[in-house]
Order: structure tokens, then sequence, then C-alpha cells
């Protein structure tokens, strides 16, 4: 571990502030992240193990104008979704982040996800153009000035997406260490049709999903939300 770091308790601490204090960001300030701190980043997630070390991981930087871009079209056609939701067709995910049939206890848990996060903004369960509005942050990177779309060759097995998680959780805590915060996102997965082209993926990569990063702006109120575990005995059965 870290020499500098005098004692073992320090060293605990250290690791577990950074795990502990992630969260989801979903306001960001305009400070710009340096791109030298982005590299290093990257550099520092991809020793994130994968079977065979096949390192599955390709990474896409948005930042200035290809950002803003990027958010433009998105955000045109989620509003266009939402006049004409038959176009629904235009925007699949290529695969199942969700469940097609959601079961107890995650359907309970998706529940009490949404409605903490709506119930904190002041979203009820009527208001539609609320419930856009938010959905749609999502598209702005929350106001993140920088954005990562995560894609994955098509050929790979679903153990790739095991490594692949590995990987986004030691950029999303390595980003805690710089000060920075982050925001996963499953949302833009729908738009690997406009995403892919405009980030110069292949045809053979499929959208895994983005993730906003950059400072938090800790003086909203979204980011005051604060999400529960369940107990360690509820998940963890152990045998003598
Ligand atoms: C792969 C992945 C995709 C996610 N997609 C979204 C998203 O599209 N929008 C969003 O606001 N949060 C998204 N989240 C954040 C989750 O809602 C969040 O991780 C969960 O509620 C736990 O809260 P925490 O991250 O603050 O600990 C995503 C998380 C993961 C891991």
């Amino acid at each position: 571990m870290n020499p500098t770091i005098d004692s073992m308790a320090d060293q605990i601490a250290v690791v577990e502030s950074a795990i502990t204090s992630r969260m989801s960001a979903r306001a960001f300030t305009q400070q710009e992240v340096p791109r030298s701190v982005l590299q290093h980043m990257l550099e520092v997630a991809s020793r994130a193990p994968s079977g065979t070390n096949t390192q599955p991981w390709k990474v896409y930087v948005l930042q200035g104008a290809s950002r803003d871009a990027l958010v433009a079209k998105v955000c045109a056609a989620h509003d266009a979704l939402r006049a004409n939701p038959a176009l629904v067709a235009d925007y699949q995910e290529e695969y199942d982040y969700y469940p097609e049939k959601w079961v107890s206890p995650y359907i309970d848990r998706r529940r009490e996800n949404g409605w903490s996060l709506y119930g904190l903004l002041g979203i009820g369960k009527g208001d539609k153009d609320k419930m856009h509005a938010q959905h749609q942050r999502n598209f702005r990177f929350f106001d993140a000035p920088v954005g990562l779309m995560f894609t994955i060759d098509r050929v790979m097995g679903r153990g790739s997406l095991v490594d692949y998680g590995m990987f986004l959780q030691n950029l999303m805590v390595l980003a805690r260490a710089h000060g920075l915060h982050t925001c996963p996102q499953a949302a833009w997965n729908g738009f690997g049709g406009i995403i892919k082209p405009h980030i110069g993926a292949s045809a053979d990569e499929m959208m895994l999903c983005g993730m906003a990063l950059g400072y938090a702006n800790m003086s909203d109120p979204v980011n005051v939300f604060h999400t529960p575990r369940v107990d360690v005995n509820e998940f963890t059965k152990w045998l003598d």
C-alpha cells in the first residue's frame, strides 16, 4: 500500500472513504477537468482485473464541442420520442440492462429509489413534464463538463461485463481521490444509433453505458440524495 500513509488504520480510512464517498452525483459545476487528470485516471483504472487480461473496455471522452453537440442531438431525440412514443422502435437498447420482468425485492428497491429521488426534487406521481425534464438532465450529463461513453466489442462474452464493471468502479472511486464525482448512466443506452456515429464507434461495438464526470455542485439539493443498502446479513450466507 502507500508507504507515505503511516498506519494501517489510515490506509483503511483512505480506501474506505474513497469508496463510501462515491455516490451518483446529478448536478455538477462548470469547472473543467484537466485532460492530464483524465488520462491518469483512465491509466490507473485500467489496472482492473479481467478474465485472461482481455481488458474489454473502450472509452470515449467527450468535452467541449463534441460533448455539447451530442447533448443537443440526444436531447432533441428524447423530446421527439416524448412527442411521438411510436419512435421507441428507433431507440432500442443493445442489451438488457434491466430485467424484462421486474420481481421483488428488486422492483421494491427500484421504486423506493425513484420515488425518494423524485420526492427530494418535489416531483409528484402525475408530474410528467417535470419527470421528462429530470430524465433529460441525463442527456446533459447533469451539466458535467466531461461525458464518457463506454462500449464493448459485441463478440465478447457476458463475463467481460463483470470485468468492465470493475473498470468502471475503479474509475468512479479514483474520481473521488481527485475531488471529482461521477454518475454512471444507462439512460444513454437506447440512443446508440445517435451516439456511436457521433463518437466514431464501429458497428461491432455495443453501447454499454455513459458516465457524467466533473466537480459536483454540492449545494444542489439533488446531491443530498443518499441511497440506502440492505444489511450484509440479508445478502450473505455464512457457512461454517
Ligand atoms: C451501470 C449503471 C447505470 C446507471 N444509470 C443511471 C442513469 O441513467 N441515470 C441516473 O440518474 N442514475 C443511474 N445510475 C445510478 C444508480 O441509480 C445509483 O448507482 C443507485 O441508485 C445507488 O446510488 P449511489 O450510486 O448514489 O450509491 C446507474 C448506475 C449504474 C451502476
